[in-house]
């Protein structure tokens, strides 16, 4: 099995970061240079859930690098429909291809999928857990934009609890030295535990915040999200938070003229449309950010033999996770694998303790 593989972007040291920010800079500058990078190469995109930009930057990535793609971005029209077990599919995918790229609504897929795959694989969400690439995406956006990755005041807005997105980002700010945040959203959908034992581990200051313009004047960055409608079991409580916070231009007037507005997008109306032309909004700019990062990050894994990112320790637990969103559940021959936290025994797929 190899160990390149992408599950959770925590595991990456600041040196492989800043070497896939770097990577990503040179392509930008002379593309013409990489056409021919990837010559030969095939990457599997293989997409249970909707995605515009992960799955089709990923695409134009492999191709623009000389490659060329297969996969599927309805598993309905694979043979899961039949009711293929992921390891199977797996299985058969990596003697296809030479890295596979995948996002499904199952937290812990990605690192699941990783244990069958004789190929780098890449995490490109797992429901509302992890996307490492889409940090990527905005740690290269925040040091062409701003400069640097480090003593950034970031305000994060909206759906915290299910963001995987804001998630990673945490996870890979909190590695720099000085940064600090500002959780902005409703009680309901503030962020996970774990990652606010992630925020104490690394000694950063953080706020929680229900006010998105009481908190926006102070902020270097303000990362918006969408609320998910996908994450709730319950279209009542989906309806009492969508509209809780939109940045229109009047709480737009509170901010600095330097902060940056990032959003991993898709957009439904928590940023108004005519903010668009406001020269903070880089939302769409990341977007294409992404596409770099994700060629730097393609050509990393399939060529520099260094670019190994670390797994952790784990072992089999006798206990079964308990959270009915963890892969574990629907993939029943999976191990029970465990890592242990403070003393604590954790979910290797999904990250929950195993003894709630
Ligand atoms: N940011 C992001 O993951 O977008 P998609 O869902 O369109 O891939």
């Amino acid at each position: 099995m190899t160990n390149k593989n992408l599950i959770d972007v925590e595991a990456m040291t600041t040196e492989q970061i800043e070497k896939v920010v770097k990577r990503a800079k040179k392509i930008m500058q002379s593309p013409a240079d990489y056409r021919h990078a990837c010559d030969g190469k095939i990457l599997a995109t293989l997409f249970y859930e909707p995605s515009t930009r992960t799955q089709m930057s990923f695409q134009t990535a492999m191709l623009k690098l000389g490659g060329r793609t297969i996969g599927f971005d309805n598993p309905m029209n694979s043979s899961v429909a039949k009711g293929e077990s992921l390891k199977d599919t797996i299985t058969i995918i990596s003697e296809y291809a030479d890295i596979i790229a995948i996002r499904h609504p199952v937290e812990g897929t990605a690192k699941a999928a990783s244990l069958y795959s004789e190929v780098p694989l890449i995490n490109c969400g797992d429901g509302g857990h992890l996307h490492p690439t889409q940090t990527l995406t905005d740690i290269v956006t925040l040091s062409c934009e701003k400069g640097r990755l480090d003593n950034l005041k970031v305000g994060l807005c909206g759906d915290l609890l299910n963001g995987r997105t804001v998630h990673s980002l945490i996870k890979a700010l909190a590695k720099y030295e000085n940064n600090s945040f500002v959780l902005i959203s409703t009680p309901e959908l503030s962020v996970p535990l774990y990652v606010i034992d992630i925020l104490e581990k690394h000694g950063c200051k953080y706020e929680i915040s229900h006010s998105l313009a009481d908190s926006i004047g102070d902020l270097d960055v303000l990362y918006m999200t969408r609320i998910q409608r996908e994450r709730f079991k319950d279209e009542k409580d989906y309806q009492a938070q969508k509209n809780v916070f939109v940045l229109d231009k009047q709480k737009l007037d509170k901010a600095r003229n330097d902060m940056i507005i990032l959003h991993p997008l898709p957009r439904v109306n928590e940023i108004t449309v005519d903010i668009d032309d406001d020269p903070r909004a880089l939302y769409f700019k990341q977007a294409q950010y992404g596409m770099y990062g994700r060629m730097a990050l393609i050509m990393l894994m399939l060529q520099d033999e260094d670019f190994t990112i670390a797994t952790r320790d784990n072992q089999i637990s006798e206990h079964k996770c308990k959270n009915p969103k963890c892969v574990i559940q629907s993939e029943e021959y999976l191990p029970r694998l465990s890592y242990e936290k403070l003393g604590m025994e954790m979910c290797e797929f999904c990250d929950k303790r195993l003894d709630d």
